[in-house]
């Protein structure tokens, strides 16, 4: 099975038969179509169809992380070196007895990976190892975009997942995989479908914060905020009169605040669902549970 690799934010692995369940029937019924997911994370979403008996005929996958795309692209390209990479850093690691000897380990990684003058390959090693060796699986940047996790807990981490990165490899083989603001990808979209084909856009752009407190995004170098909100959603009103269809998620406000109907309000005139979804990562780490989650749709 196509799964991802890393751990990311916001991943979409436990929600993806909520949104098998709501593609669009062309994708259903397993007839050609585009495929675009212009916040990709870790492409759970993409690696899952991609995976599937309706896979996309061209898939688009675009974030602005420029680190996460290269990890992508070397997947992608380089599967083979990068797992030898990762055999090394494994064996490596694991020689280390406690976390007092494998901590200046990781954190010479770390401020190789903060450097970003290694290869490509070398570039995406380091990404795999910091997100699985470092806390929570979280990925966080300063102002200057330098990675600033510390060391996690786990006694073994595993760095190998290799039937996950060969398999993706092979998948995204026949994918776009861009570094840009979601905006740019509608270009892309106009240049690649030749053909007229229905183009299908799985939207997941960073949550709107439920607290002040809980406000993960507020950590990245540019954080999404409720005017990037708003702007998203006139990008979706511009999908809908040019014919595509989109779902989106986000995170439900009425969750601890009844009142506060945000995204209620200015998608009033689509189609709005809730949908359970238990959060394993957030600014806390500790905190998880069950919590709503919006599913948004054009169609
Ligand atoms: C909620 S995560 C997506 C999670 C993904 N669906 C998964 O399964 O892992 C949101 C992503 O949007 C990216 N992002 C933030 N601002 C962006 C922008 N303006 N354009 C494109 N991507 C952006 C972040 O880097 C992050 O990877």
């Amino acid at each position: 099975m196509a799964k991802p690799f890393i751990k990311w934010a916001g991943g979409k692995s436990q929600l993806l038969s909520e949104i098998d369940a709501r593609l669009p029937e062309y994708v259903k019924k397993g007839e050609p179509y585009i495929y675009i997911e212009p916040f990709m994370g870790s492409a759970a979403v993409a690696l899952h169809l991609l995976d599937s008996t309706h896979s996309p005929t061209a898939t688009v996958i675009n974030d602005t992380n420029s680190d996460l795309v290269t990890l992508y692209q070397v997947v992608r390209d380089e599967p083979n070196e990068l797992l030898a990479l990762l055999h090394t850093f494994q064996n490596e690691y694991d020689l280390l007895q406690d976390k007092a000897a494998k901590q200046p380990y990781y954190y010479a990684k770390r401020e190789a990976f903060n450097h970003r003058l290694a290869s490509p390959t070398e570039h995406a090693a380091l990404f795999i190892f910091l997100n699985r060796a470092g806390f929570n699986g979280l990925y966080r940047v300063n102002s200057k975009n330098q990675f600033n996790v510390p060391i996690g807990s786990y006694k073994q981490p595993n760095f190998i997942f290799e039937d996950a990165i060969l398999t993706a490899s092979e998948h995204l083989r026949k994918t776009t995989i861009l570094n840009d603001s979601y905006e740019q990808v509608l270009e892309t979209v106009k240049v690649i479908n030749t053909d007229n084909l229905p183009v299908f856009f799985y939207l997941d752009p960073p949550y709107k914060p439920l607290s002040e407190s809980s406000s993960f995004t507020a950590y990245a170098k540019d954080s999404f905020n409720d005017d990037s909100q708003r702007a998203l959603k006139s990008f979706c009103d511009t999908l809908h009169k040019q014919g595509y269809q989109w779902l989106l998620s986000n995170s439900d406000t009425t969750n601890l605040d009844s009142q506060n109907r945000f995204f209620d309000d200015l998608y009033a005139d689509y189609n709005i669902e809730r949908v359970k979804a238990s959060r394993s990562i957030n600014s806390k780490g500790s905190k998880r549970g069950q919590l709503n989650e919006l599913m948004i749709r054009n169609y």
